[in-house]
């Protein structure tokens, strides 16, 4: 299974990742958590990565992408894979159509996460509480949330012009939202 799950920041792409990774058997493959490791690491993309992160505006996509060839070239994604928060932008979009063509694994679902601005915002909240992401402050989820509607958005255009998007609505609770995902891959 090759899925690519979009949603806004706190719209629980991370969250569902995880549960299809035990449905399916297949790697979880997140940009951010990438982004994230190379910061914990110090390593030097990361500690150039670090202030645009912590500013809730985009790296740059030749870092983003050359961090996502890598991960898709270990042995694990040869089985599939779930990405979440790749691609961000219609370059990027473009890249995976030609990273996937190379690597002869195109692309079987697009699923778009649905939630209202304000719960996304109480969920990051919420979170900020528990975690320690230093962008979990709320100027910077407003501009992530401003970033997303204005680079991110139209890669949902992007898949469905290519008949691939599903839509669906991420509000309610954890499982019924899962559910509703699996439901969309059983047809
Ligand atoms: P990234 O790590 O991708 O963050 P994001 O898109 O802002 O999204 P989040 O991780 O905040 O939310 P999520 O949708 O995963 O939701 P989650 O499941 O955690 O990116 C961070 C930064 O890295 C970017 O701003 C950018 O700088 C950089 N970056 C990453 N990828 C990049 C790329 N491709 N190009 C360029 N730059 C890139 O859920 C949120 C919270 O809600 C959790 O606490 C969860 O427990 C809770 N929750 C989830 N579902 C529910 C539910 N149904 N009900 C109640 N609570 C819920
Ligand atoms: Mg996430």
């Amino acid at each position: 299974m090759r899925i690519v799950l979009l949603g806004a920041p706190g719209s629980g792409k991370g969250t569902q990742a995880k549960l299809l990774v035990k449905a399916f058997g297949i790697p979880h493959i997140s940009t951010g958590d990438l982004l994230r490791n190379a910061i914990a690491q110090k390593t030097s993309l990361g500690l150039e990565a670090k202030a645009i992160m912590d500013a809730g505006e985009l790296v740059s996509d030749d870092i983003v992408l050359g961090m996502l060839k890598q991960r898709m070239q270990e042995d694990d994604a040869r089985k599939g894979f779930i990405l979440d928060g790749f691609p961000r932008n219609l370059p990027q979009a473009e890249m995976l159509e030609n990273l996937l063509k190379e690597l002869d694994q195109p692309l079987q679902f697009a699923v778009l996460i649905e939630v209202d601005e304000e719960e996304v915002v109480n969920r990051i909240a919420i979170r900020a509480r528990e975690e320690n992401r230093s962008d979990d402050t709320e100027a910077v989820v407003r501009n992530r949330i401003h970033v997303y509607r204005e680079q991110t958005a139209p890669v949902a255009q992007f898949y469905q012009d290519k008949g691939l998007l599903s839509e669906v609505s991420g509000q309610g609770d954890i499982e019924a939202v899962h559910q509703r995902i699996l439901a969309l891959m059983r047809f």
